[in-house]
């Protein structure tokens, strides 16, 4: 955000849009001081198929945070998702530049640079480039090469894409509600941030935020992000599941699955019975929770197996000691944790967000988990001093993100 020490992350799920404002103080500590959520109508699978309901639903969420921290609020960091999301790895080099060979942040910005540079189809976006490890004369693992003496400098980054249109929409949603966009970030990246220990990172972690409408997968290694992509699947199978199975309407079957779901048969009492409204609202009937969790389980496996597929499909499913972290929404479905450990054979737990700062239950759910992600990358972007001219990472999705919204005005 352009004043001080204030920054917002905006959320456009398919379920909810969420906002936090954040504030960080001089040493780094990052507090939240607004918090404002709205139900999303005009998305399908993570992508923007409504333009107006979605500005609609902006401007709600965006109202309400603001009239909680008593600022107005100008602009935000966006997360980004959907299927449309890919991730692959490159490699830049490029010769240092001083004459005495030390290593600075305009050689680490060039050969950032020299990693973007790859065939990427004219439909689609750069969205980061995320430096996976840094190469000195051959010599390798480094994070920061920055001071450092060398004369060849090569960086192994992750490129994460995402397509031109869908990007574009979710841009003009943003700003037909009036906000401008200080940068966007891909949504499993900040769920990773808000949920996984850098232990965990460091030893190589799988997170699976499980929303309403996709499942963003993520995997970490050695610190870093190794690889990303969104399954478009999640919560609202689940309900729509139960309608059909119970023959009720969705509002009912959500409301069901929030209060008497569970994700494994095992775990399920068959002496708990709930009343069931048809679909016409006439006749009433009682359902056990172990019928509803029959209902549940198949579909919840399912979504685990394409989970597990892309875990696969990373080429880390060795790598990752610090097994599954799951997080989203429907993280919060009793006996996921179990049915999924039984299922992949890794270690799993279910992570919310686990330093909320102070708004107590509400942001520690991990329906929160991507809009705090968000915000500790836009707070990390103020405290390193990153105004987007500097060269650094962030400095280049600055770039990126003008060059999409200059092209955007462009078009409209
Ligand atoms: N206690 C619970 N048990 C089961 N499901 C739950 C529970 N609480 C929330 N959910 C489900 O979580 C989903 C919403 O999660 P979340 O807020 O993370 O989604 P979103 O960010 O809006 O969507 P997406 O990330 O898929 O675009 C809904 O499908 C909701 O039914
Ligand atoms: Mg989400």
């Amino acid at each position: 955000m352009a004043w001080g020490d204030i920054v917002v992350g905006l959320d456009i799920g398919t379920t909810k849009v969420a906002v936090l404002v954040g504030k960080v103080d001089p040493d780094g500590m990052l507090n939240i001081i607004g918090i404002g959520t709205s139900p999303s109508k005009g998305l399908r699978k993570g992508v923007v198929v409504d333009i107006d309901s979605t500005v609609k639903s902006i401007r709600e969420a965006v109202d309400k945070a603001q009239r909680m921290a008593g600022i107005e609020i100008r602009s935000v960091y966006m997360g980004v998702t959907g299927g449309h999301i890919s991730s692959l790895s490159n490699r830049g080099v490029v010769a240092v530049a001083r004459e005495d060979r030390e290593i600075t942040a305009e050689d680490v910005a060039r050969v950032l640079e020299a990693a973007r540079v790859i065939g990427v189809p004219p439909d689609r976006e750069i969205i980061h480039v995320l430096p996976r490890e840094f190469i000195v004369d051959g010599y390798d693992g480094i994070r920061d090469p920055v001071g450092m003496v060398g004369i060849r400098l090569e960086v192994e980054a992750q490129i994460i894409t995402g397509s031109m249109t869908s990007l574009q929409n979710l841009l003009r949603s943003v700003e037909k509600a009036g906000l401008e966009v200080d940068d966007v970030v891909l949504n499993p990246l900040a769920s990773g941030e808000a949920v996984l220990l850098p232990a965990e990172r460091d030893l190589g972690v799988v997170v699976a935020d499980i929303g309403g409408g996709t499942v963003d997968v993520a995997a970490f290694y050695e610190g870093s992000l190794c690889y990303a992509s969104v399954i478009p699947v999640g919560g609202e199978f689940i309900t729509s599941d139960i309608a059909v199975g119970l023959r009720t309407p969705l509002a009912t079957a959500e409301e069901i699955k929030l209060e008497h779901g569970c994700a494994l048969s095992d775990l399920a009492r068959d002496d708990l019975f709930f009343k069931v409204g048809s679909v016409g609202g006439q006749e009433s009937r009682e359902v056990s929770q172990k019928i509803l969790a029959g209902i549940i389980e198949p579909r919840v496996q399912e979504i685990l197996e394409m989970v597990g597929r892309e875990i696969e499909a990373s080429g880390y499913e060795k790598m990752i000691p610090g097994g599954v972290v799951l997080t989203g929404g429907s993280s919060a479905l009793k006996g996921l944790g179990e049915l999924a450990s039984r299922q992949f054979g890794f270690p799993v737990r279910v992570g919310t967000p686990a330093d909320a700062g102070g708004l107590g239950d509400m942001a520690s759910s991990g329906s929160f988990a991507t809009s705090l992600g968000i915000l500790r990358y836009a707070a990390r972007d103020i405290v390193s001093g990153r105004t987007g001219q500097d060269g650094t990472i962030s400095g280049m999705v600055g770039s990126i993100l003008k060059y999409v919204r200059n092209w955007f005005r462009d078009l409209f």
